[in-house]
């Protein structure tokens, strides 16, 4: 069953060994070259399909990945039943909000500490259940220890916060959690300096 469309997949309600499950299938782009697409297809499957296993080592909360079928581009992984933090952020309140961006903050935090670039850290890619964060959609994400990368990651989010949560109190309570990971707070303040080169570029 399609559950939704998103921008390089189609993620389908499925079942694995009797569990609720997500199948995440990257559909041919017709309009990219066939076997570039196909090369392009394949790698981000396996690279995602790796981080999602990988990042649980630092204490970061992802779906259990139950199959991964590299020729079909395909991903047979745990459907996270919670909800999206993008629709509830900026409903629930103020106690509230600040203890789910906490959560982030650290889960953001641990991954940059471990090397580990999520790509699109938008609240779309965040799901709330039983207490706990979970991180989806690994597939522009990155092993990489640069301060550079690090601070895209940031300012891929603070964007996506100005975006979607920009009547709230948000993304400072995520840096707040943040900072302590973050080596002399290199990787903040290269996010500063990434938005001010978008300012005068
Ligand atoms: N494991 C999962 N559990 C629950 N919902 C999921 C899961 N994976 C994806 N989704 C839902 O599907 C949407 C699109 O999936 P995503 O992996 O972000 O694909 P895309 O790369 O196209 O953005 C997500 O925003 C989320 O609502
Ligand atoms: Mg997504």
């Amino acid at each position: 069953m399609l559950f939704k469309r998103g921008a390089e997949a189609e993620i389908h309600l499925t079942e694995f060994l009797g569990r609720k499950a997500i199948a995440k299938w990257r559909v041919p782009k017709t309009y990219r070259n066939r076997e570039i697409d196909d090369i392009l297809r394949k790698s981000r499957t396996k690279s995602e399909a790796r981080l999602i296993s990988e990042v649980k080592k630092c204490g970061v909360s992802t779906p259990v990945i139950y199959d991964v079928n590299v020729d079909e581009c395909m991903i047979i992984m745990q459907y996270i039943n919670g909800k999206r933090i993008k629709d509830i952020l900026n409903n629930v309140s103020e106690n509230e909000r600040k203890k789910i961006c906490h959560k982030i903050g650290e889960s953001v935090g641990k991954m940059h500490a471990d090397s580990i670039i999520h790509g699109d850290l938008t609240t779309s890619n965040m799901i709330l259940l039983n207490d706990k964060i979970f991180f989806i959609d690994f597939g522009l994400g990155e092993k990489n220890s640069e301060v550079e990368v690090k601070g895209v990651d940031l300012h891929v989010m603070m964007e996506g916060f100005e975006g979607a949560h920009s009547e709230v109190d948000a993304f400072g309570y995520v840096l707040d959690s943040y900072k302590p990971y973050d080596k002399k707070g290199m990787a903040v303040k290269r996010m500063h300096e990434i938005s001010e080169r978008g300012r005068y570029a």
